[in-house]
């Protein structure tokens, strides 16, 4: 059996992943695939803990943040039931809602950028993804959709320039790492299925690369 492709889908907080996800996991089975659909941070301990930390806001050092991030990115990786190695090797699609791009825009403030880039990317065990999308929508937009649907923001979901912000950074970090990762992003403004049909060409195009 031939091993899986690992994409991973990456965007602002409230930029429609959540719809693409599930689009793609139809897209993906029509097309006679066997899909596993995952996210960061995950439900394992240390991926609870990151999320009481957004949920409440917990003010920590960035370099704490990134280091937790990789924690659970790396008990995501090889986890010998639900690890992302294991589905790939069992030939399944992986498509993962967000991975270390999400670090690099989330974390990667100016002083620390080079080192959450270097332990994500130097880390034998972290695997590189055969595919990025980053769904590109007005952070405006996205802001507004979070309003409509949390009564408490999460911590990088409160400040719309903070959003601004990792977006540019986001754009930044995928110039910085060019030809190297195979990286899409598609301007994610327009309706879901106009959206959907521009991601589903990208996957298509992996697919078919064998
Ligand atoms: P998100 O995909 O928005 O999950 P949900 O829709 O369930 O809230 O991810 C939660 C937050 O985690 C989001 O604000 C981005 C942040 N995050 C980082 O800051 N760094 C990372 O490495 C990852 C994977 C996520």
């Amino acid at each position: 059996m031939s091993r899986g492709k690992f994409i991973v889908i990456e965007g602002l907080d409230g930029c429609g992943k959540s719809t693409q996800l599930r689009l793609i996991k139809e897209g993906l089975e029509q097309y006679g695939k066997r899909v596993y659909l995952t996210a960061e941070p995950t439900s394992y301990e240390t991926g609870k803990y990151i999320r009481r930390i957004l949920s409440e806001s917990l003010i920590k050092d960035m370099y704490l943040q990134a280091a937790l991030f990789l924690a659970d990115r790396l008990e995501h990786i090889t986890h010998p039931e639900f690890g992302i190695e294991k589905y790939l090797n069992d030939g399944y699609m992986v498509v993962c809602d967000r991975y270390y791009y999400s670090s690099f825009a989330y974390q990667g403030t100016a002083s620390d950028i080079d080192w959450v880039m270097r332990t994500n990317l130097e880390c034998e065990r972290v695997l590189k993804p055969d595919l990025c999308i980053f769904l590109d929508v007005n952070p405006d937009t996205c802001k507004s959709r979070i309003d409509e649907v949390r009564d408490k923001p999460e911590l990088y979901e409160k400040d719309v320039e903070k959003m601004h912000q990792i977006r540019n950074n986001f754009l930044r970090v995928f110039d910085r790492l060019g030809d190297s990762h195979n990286i899409y992003i598609i301007d994610a403004n327009a309706g879901v299925e106009e959206v959907y049909a521009k991601v589903f060409e990208k996957i298509k195009m992996i697919i078919q690369k064998g």
